[in-house]
């Protein structure tokens, strides 16, 4: 799969699920800049950014109503919501995806190092390590971004987020992850990246408003991973629901 359909599948997920904003562009980019410093080969950058633009594709299958909550989750809607992890992880197969580092982004960037994330419970380096470094990413960027139940962002928002990664480095994170983006943070690398925090129209992206034909693009791949009428009925209430988004 190419950065173009990537780009405009995950813009179609930020359609339904609008908390996000800019999630996707800013977990993609920390990416770059966490496997730039890490100086993994070119395709390892490649694959690792292309997992983190699809991570949550999945939640194009998590009821809208669960996505905006504002309030806490329910035991019920919690069990739903982890389940896009496995849903995301599927489509993308269902799409071609046969990249391991993609897939292992997708399915298991919320497990934790001592057993306690979802959804297969894996422990330490069971967890595959795309996905254990991507988590310190997606963790960092739910700590410091806008969302139906969180309002304070910004750099003290990061520093707060930092620390609490830290106090979680071989708990929940891989150490090493959150020592590279530690050291990011600190040294002031990710300040561009985090400038985004405030975009509440979701309307950054990584290659700009969606054109027809990457719109048509994602149709047909998503229309093509179809599983049944029934998800073909939802794709298409999705791809209907704020068209002018697209434009
Ligand atoms: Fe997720």
């Amino acid at each position: 799969m190419d950065f173009e359909l990537a780009n405009a599948l995950a813009r179609i997920v930020e359609l339904k699920d609008r908390s996000t904003g800019a999630h996707t562009w800013r977990v993609t980019m920390y990416a770059q800049a966490v496997a730039e410093a890490e100086r993994m080969p070119v395709a390892t950058v490649m694959g690792f950014m292309l997992g983190a633009v699809l991570h949550d594709i999945g939640k194009m299958d998590i009821p809208a109503e669960i996505l905006a909550k504002p309030g806490r989750l329910t035991a019920a809607e919690y069990e739903t919501m982890k389940s896009h992890t496995v849903l995301g992880w599927e489509r993308v197969q269902r799409m071609g995806v046969r990249d391991p580092l993609v897939l292992n982004v997708i399915r298991s960037h919320h497990e934790r190092i001592d057993g306690s994330g979802y959804p297969d419970g894996l422990a330490g380096e069971d967890i595959p390590i795309a996905a254990r470094w991507f988590s310190v990413i997606d963790g960092f960027d739910a700590m410091t971004s806008l969302r139906p139940y969180r309002h304070d962002v910004g750099e003290d928002a990061a520093a707060r987020a930092i620390e609490e990664i830290c106090e979680h480095a071989g708990s929940w994170y891989e150490p090493r992850a959150v020592e590279v983006f530690e050291t990011l943070h600190r040294t002031g690398r990710l300040d561009s990246i985090l400038e985004h925090l405030n975009d509440r129209e979701g309307h950054a992206s990584l290659v700009g408003p969606l054109t027809p034909d990457a719109m048509d693009l994602a149709r047909n791949a998503l229309m093509d991973s179809a599983k049944d009428v029934a998800d073909a009925e939802r794709i298409t209430a999705i791809l209907d629901s704020r068209p002018e988004d697209l434009r």
